[in-house]
């Protein structure tokens, strides 16, 4: 894949660039340093840097900065300062790279621990998090090209995502009356541990019903 890494010069973009450049071709990113420079805090300079690359398969983006200091006496510029860098950043990166990204492309931004896990001091840090995990969350749903294609592609329109090998982990054992009979149920394609029918499974009557 053809992807582009914001901020590889830090320590979790030189991670990022270490485990991805065996396996595919890395166009890395910074303010002063990387293939092409670009201000993230500059919306003129991402659109002048994806003009200038032209069709990616990914972005990566490791870079933005919070305010770090006590809530007590915090000032609105002070605070504004995660919002603009850390999270407008990397926001301007999905806003406008998405035409530049290819069918099943995808952004990978980077947020941290802070909101889940806080620190003295962290609150703008925290909060950026926090915002960046409900843009990544509300913005997926609408990022719909990748998954347009794959509906395309099978002809169909309810897709069942489940874990590993078909069923959720869980603690107790599975009782007899919560299986599922499945003789009797049209298959389009069935093995041991998996079955794709053409009604809901939810439909089917437990194994003991009667
Ligand atoms: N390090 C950690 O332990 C840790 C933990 C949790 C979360 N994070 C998050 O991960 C991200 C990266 O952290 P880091 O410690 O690796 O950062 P870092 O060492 O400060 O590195 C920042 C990188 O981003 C680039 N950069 C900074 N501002 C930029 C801008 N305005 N436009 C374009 N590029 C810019 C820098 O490029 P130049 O050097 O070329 O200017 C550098 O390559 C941050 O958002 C941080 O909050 C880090």
């Amino acid at each position: 894949m053809r992807i582009l890494a914001v901020g590889t010069a830090g320590d979790v973009g030189k991670a990022a660039v270490a485990e991805l450049r065996p396996r595919h071709e890395i166009i890395t990113a910074g303010r002063s340093s990387g293939d092409v420079r670009v201000d993230l805090l500059d919306a003129s300079s991402i659109s002048a840097m994806f003009e200038k690359l032209g069709k990616l398969d990914a972005v990566v983006a490791c870079a933005g900065h919070a305010h770090y200091g006590p809530l007590a006496g915090m000032t609105e510029t002070q605070f504004m300062k995660g919002l603009k860098d850390k999270l407008m950043g990397q926001v301007n990166l999905v806003l406008l790279g998405t035409p530049y990204v290819n069918d099943r492309g995808s952004f990978t931004l980077t947020s941290g621990v802070l909101d889940r896990d806080p620190i003295l001091k962290g609150v703008n840090g925290a909060t950026v998090n926090a915002a960046l995990k409900g843009f990544v969350t509300a913005a997926a749903i609408e990022l719909e090209r990748g998954i347009r294609k794959l509906t395309d592609s099978i002809s169909s329109t309810y897709f069942l995502v489940t874990a590993d090998h078909g069923f959720l982990y869980r603690r107790s054992v599975i009782g007899e009356h919560e299986k599922i009979d499945v003789r009797g149920l049209g298959a389009i394609a069935a093995a041991k541990r998996y079955r794709l029918t053409a009604q809901p499974l939810a439909q089917a009557r437990p194994a003991s019903a009667d």
